[in-house]
């Protein structure tokens, strides 16, 4: 029981039970069109597609009190006067009870206040552009009451990266009104999307091609578009809007000025009573726009509402039923049938967009982000996944480099010059063809960012060829700008010098196209070119980039060396040797010495920093991660997701209680163990854990939108579990903890269900002994593609 709260019996829901949390803990209600983030106490902002330009509700960056504004319900008492927020902010008055239940796609927050029992439930409908918050309130005293409701949401709307730089200029565009007859607020914004390609641009009058619905299902009696009308006073704030105080709405429209919706509806609850309503927001485009929401509105009846929250509850049952797992471990079973796979599906659908701490403004998808999002997803949904690796090619330039990010609807793209960029679709590809064995996408023809076409096949040559024609004399890749650790950005900007770790991604994408290649029969000239490659950056690496006991991680324009024991700070990085193993550049005591400097010097009880002595002295020939503060980011603190790459190499050298050890006392509920210092949410992987050099060690930062969520996953069910995808089988290949003695997964892969389990009674790490297939003796732990739609049993005995 965390002090702040703990998960449900279930699983199935993270219960806050009080609202003071140390940070904001937040959920995700996405479908993929219609996004919002909700916070614990109602806070969180939602938007249509991309954040920057098609936002719906407001965020106030870096003010305080933070999480402001969010999606709020007043409920005023007329008799005494007295108001209060059933999701404590934004008025903050002690509830006499409080529940906050985030689940999967939704957010129940419950609360009592002198006997008014609330529950708002918000939440996004999978199949509709709207946010629903569903309300229950109960009169649990034996007086009739006399209330006012004012539901409020504060909006953008539209472009908020111009909303937040042309402040007050842009406020001159907006226009929101109460429509009598529909019963509805509408907003919109007449300033266009700045980033939108011209000709799209004045598709609507040069406006924002959307409008913004705000509807009780209650009768309303008065309402204020205006916020400064609501709020009353520029000396008051959502805490103490004057109109709740007075208890009554002004009934103003806005054309120029700060958007709100505010509603009041006035209700008689008599003693004992209970109250049933919904709140509807959501956005419809221009042209035509009332008669689109008037049809929602007769389409979205309380039985359609509680048709959709059963809907909801079946697509992530149906999603997740792809693996469910039954460990030892109760807190490992919890992540890897519920958690994480939420937190996949989080990132796979919004990427970098939007989080409290990417702020919708200026990051958009990330090329590698978003390539490695999707390994995960793969098995949930493959046909989603594959039109996202399509979407990836067609960020690729035609010389194989790619946009570093890029924005949907608007189209557009930021190009950084990373050097590790264009290996990241390679690598998704590879999933994807483990998990489908669709060999015909490499076939598919996908366009260029800068026109011409080519299949994914040559998409993916094209980026590794680009990779390998930027190299050193020695035949190491350069760094440019920057590899996976962004934050190394000065080491290679004059144009010489390598980075090792791009070295090992590069051997790690040429393997696989010499597997692949050789599999499918295709392209042998290209087979034997790649070998010849992969031998000489293998050797290269072993005789130039050993530093006696690990790799090192880059040189410099200078041709000076980093991460070696000569050097003062910045000795020893992770990646540089998790991938040595991946890659199989580094083989037995090699592997094995590069992985136990690693727990020698990085390793700490969180987890391995990554990378270490931490930098004290900046230093403009590496990179900002020089003038990080020692222990955050990346430097020196606990990054999560290579993390995840040091276990899986781990468990390529099978070493099953290492693997676990790190990959247990990494899980965010282990790291949460004390949830004050640990802070961010309990249920959710976050970008990094804070180092031992600083003093706020055991800190998470940057929670919920992270490449740990996808790796850790894949380590827990296909490195350390060991269910691995194969061109022509599953494999099971368990690398576990000695001291677990069985283990079972439900997998299904390419229409057939395995049920695996496996015994341990010799209390081993890996390897197997006994087999069988469908209660027969089997040679070997590859089972074959059954394609058949059956269950099929497999025991396995270690
Ligand atoms: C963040 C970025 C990711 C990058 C990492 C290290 O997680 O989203 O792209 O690789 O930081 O810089």
């Amino acid at each position: 029981m965390g002090k702040y709260g703990h998960f449900s019996e279930d699983g199935l829901e993270f219960i806050i039970t009080r609202p003071d949390t140390p940070q904001p803990w937040i959920n995700y209600a996405v479908n993929g069109k219609y996004h919002a983030l909700i916070s614990n106490t109602g806070g969180g902002y939602s938007y249509y597609i991309t954040p920057r330009d098609s936002r719906i509700t407001r965020r106030r960056y870096n003010c305080l009190p933070e999480d402001r504004p969010g999606r709020y319900v007043y409920i005023r008492d007329n008799k005494t006067g007295e108001y209060y927020s059933p999701t404590w902010q934004p008025v903050l008055k002690e509830l006499d009870s409080y529940e906050c239940r985030h689940g999967l796609g939704y957010t129940k927050i419950f609360s009592s206040y002198k006997g008014i029992k609330s529950c708002i439930n918000y939440f996004v409908p999978i199949d509709a552009d709207m946010e629903i918050w569903k309300i229950t309130l109960e009169n649990t005293t034996d007086e009739d009451k006399d209330l006012s409701l004012f539901p409020y949401v504060e909006f953008v709307p539209g472009d908020a990266l111009d909303d937040l730089i042309e402040q007050p200029n842009n406020s001159h565009f907006r226009y929101a009104d109460y429509d009598p007859q529909e019963k509805v607020i509408y907003a919109t914004n007449k300033l266009g999307v700045s980033f939108l390609p011209e000709e799209e641009q004045y598709k609507d009058e040069g406006c924002w091609g959307k409008y913004v619905f705000f509807t009780s299902t209650l009768d309303i009696t008065a309402y204020d578009c205006n916020r400064d009308h609501f709020i009353g006073s520029p000396y008051r704030s959502e805490a103490n809007p004057l109109r709740v105080e007075k208890g009554q709405l002004t009934n103003s429209m806005l054309n120029s000025g700060h958007v709100c919706g505010a509603l009041q509806n006035n209700i008689i609850i008599k003693a004992g009573e209970k109250l049933k309503f919904c709140i509807m927001m959501g956005a419809v485009d221009r042209q035509d726009y009332k008669n689109q929401t008037c049809q929602i509105f007769k389409e979205w009846t309380p039985e359609r509402v509680e048709k959709s929250l059963v809907d909801l509850k079946k697509y992530y049952e149906e999603l997740f039923s792809t693996v469910q797992v039954n460990t030892p471990n109760d807190r490992v079973n919890r992540m890897l049938n519920i958690w994480n796979k939420l937190q996949v599906k989080v990132n796979f659908t919004v990427s970098r967009d939007a989080s409290r701490f990417h702020g919708g403004l200026s990051y958009g998808m990330g090329f590698r982000d978003t390539s490695q999002d999707l390994l995960a997803m793969i098995m949930f949904d493959a046909p989603a996944a594959k039109e996202v690796i399509k979407e990836l090619a067609r960020q690729m330039f035609s010389d194989g480099t790619t946009y570093h990010n890029f924005f949907r609807v608007s189209n557009d793209g930021i190009k950084t010059g990373h050097s590790d960029d264009p290996l990241w679709l390679p690598l998704a590809v590879q999933y994807y063809l483990k998990e489908t064995g669709d060999f015909d996408f490499l076939d598919e023809v996908e366009e260029y960012a800068d026109g011409g076409s080519g299949t994914i096949l040559k998409h993916c040559y094209r980026g590794i060829d680009q990779v390998w024609s930027k190299r050193s004399e020695r035949n190491i890749p350069l760094m440019l700008n920057g590899d996976w650790n962004d934050d190394l950005n000065e080491c290679g900007k004059h144009g010489k010098g390598e980075s090792v770790m791009v070295a090992e991604q590069l051997c790690v994408d040429l393997k696989f196209m010499i597997e692949m290649l050789t599999y499918t029969k295709r392209d042998p000239q290209k087979v034997e070119e790649y070998k010849k490659i992969y031998e000489i950056v293998v050797e290269e690496m072993n005789k130039s980039c050993w530093d006696g006991k690990w790799y090192h991680r880059f040189t410099k324009d200078d041709g000076s060396v980093m991460g070696s024991y000569k050097n003062e700070q910045g000795q020893i990085y992770l990646n540089a040797q998790s991938w040595a193993v991946i890659s199989g550049i580094a083989k037995d005591e090699r592997a094995i010495q590069c992985l136990d400097s690693v727990l020698e010097h990085l390793d700490s009880k969180v987890g391995p920093r990554i990378c270490a002595p931490a930098y004290i002295k900046s230093d403009a020939t590496i990179g900002i991660a020089t003038r990080e503060a020692p222990g955050k980011k990346e430097n020196a603190s606990i990054f999560n997701h290579p993390v995840a790459w040091f276990i899986q190499a781990n468990t390529i050298i099978k070493r099953g209680n290492i693997a676990f050890e790190q990959y247990y006392k990494t899980l965010p509920e282990v790291l949460s163990e004390d949830q004050d210092i640990f802070a961010v949410e309990p249920y959710v992987y976050c970008e990094y854990t804070t180092g031992p050099d600083h003093k706020e060690f055991g800190e998470g930062g940057h929670s919920w939108l992270t490449g740990t969520a996808s790796w850790m996953l894949l380590c827990g069910l296909n490195f350390i579990l060991g269910i691995k995808p194969k061109y022509d089988g599953l494999v099971v290949d368990p690398c576990i903890p000695s001291d677990w003695d069985e283990y079972e997964v439900v997998r299904k892969f390419r229409n057939s269900t395995y049920k695996i389990s496996v015994k341990n009674p010799n209390h081993k790490e890996s390897g197997i002994s006994e087999v069988k297939l469908d209660g027969e003796t089997f040679e070997g732990n590859k089972f074959p593609v059954f394609d058949d739609g059956k269950e099929h049993t497999i025991e396995i005995v270690m």
